[in-house]
């Protein structure tokens, strides 16, 4: 049976439990995956730029032991010359057998879904949602913090067209005990969809615009970069842009435990001399992501490390 992941709801909280632990155990453990996906091949069909994402999943695929192809950006694919959504991932079915797909229109990893004779992994679909990110968060808090229940969490910066952060909310509000702060500008507020969401469950969450107001209430501080490429204006761009940038100054506020995670790239959103603060956990949170998606091609493909190396 083909199974995608297309949002971070696709995964029971029991199944990410499981993908969890097995991405602990590839962290662990990596030279027993080393053949697990020996003979197989992943797609990366990003139309959209990428540093993480993309090279995440192509070292994922090569530690396992398989290939890699694909495009980095949709000019030097045959999207340029107008081919379709489902006609690429059609073709790329006869090339590879799963595929990760980034695409600036929201819905794209959907399309390619429904045409897809091989898994499709969403890779990012415009502002919509980044499940593998959230998957790589999920790691990130359950690795440092030892739980995912339990805690308050800041999300901070462009909560409007940050998709990290609508795939981010969705998956935590299936956990126990969460709340979550909104810290934005009027103009890059959650969607409404999202805080409906959180109304109907019953979730506790509030908005707030300035940070220092409530950084010392948080566990987890999850900063985001202004999406530039989301914006109709440029000036609106350039007026927000600095609206929040955590210093040094500004830690000195925060709980001694406390987290910051950034999903990156950064631009000015965190100071650089906040690097060096025990804190700063969003290097670490990079190299989480190489074990979520080892571990996600595995499950996908239905692939398991001890009868791959038995065979
Ligand atoms: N976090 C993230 O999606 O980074 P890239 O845009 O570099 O893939």
């Amino acid at each position: 049976m083909l199974r995608h992941l297309l949002n971070p709801l696709d995964f029971t909280v029991e199944e990410l439990d499981e993908l969890f632990t097995l991405a602990e155990d590839i962290g662990n453990n990596q030279k027993k995956y080393a053949h697990v996906c020996d003979g197989k091949t992943l797609a990366t069909c990003f139309y959209e730029p990428s540093t993480r994402t993309r090279l995440s999943f192509e070292a994922a695929m090569y530690n396992l032991g398989g290939n890699v192809l694909g495009f980095s950006e949709a000019s030097s694919s045959s999207a340029a010359k107008g081919e379709s959504v489902a006609d690429t991932i059609r073709v790329i079915s006869c090339y590879a057998d799963i595929c990760a797909m980034r695409h600036p229109k929201e819905g794209a990893a959907f399309v390619a879904a429904a045409h897809s004779h091989i898994p499709v992994i969403n890779a990012g679909d415009g502002g919509h949602q980044h499940p593998t990110q959230t998957l790589t968060d999920l790691l990130t808090i359950r690795n440092l913090k030892g739980r995912l229940d339990d805690f308050t969490i800041g999300l901070c910066g462009d909560l409007k067209f940050g998709r990290t952060v609508h795939s981010l909310i969705n998956a935590l509000s299936r956990y126990n005990n969460i709340n979550f702060i909104f810290i934005s500008p009027e103009e890059l507020k959650v969607p409404d969809y999202i805080i409906e969401m959180l109304n109907v469950k019953g979730i506790s969450y509030k908005q707030v615009i300035n940070l220092e107001e409530v950084i010392g209430e948080l566990d987890i501080l999850y900063m985001t970069r202004v999406q530039r490429e989301r914006f109709f204006n440029e000036e609106d761009y350039v007026r927000l842009k600095d609206f929040y940038i955590l210093t040094k100054d500004k830690l000195n506020h925060a709980r001694k435990d406390m987290i910051v995670l950034h999903p990156l790239p950064r631009v000015n959103e965190i100071s650089v001399e906040v690097d060096d603060d025990p804190r700063a956990a969003y290097f670490k949170q990079a190299q989480f992501g190489v074990y979520v998606r080892m571990a996600l091609i595995m499950t996908l493909l239905g692939l398991n490390a001890e009868e791959e190396n038995n065979a």
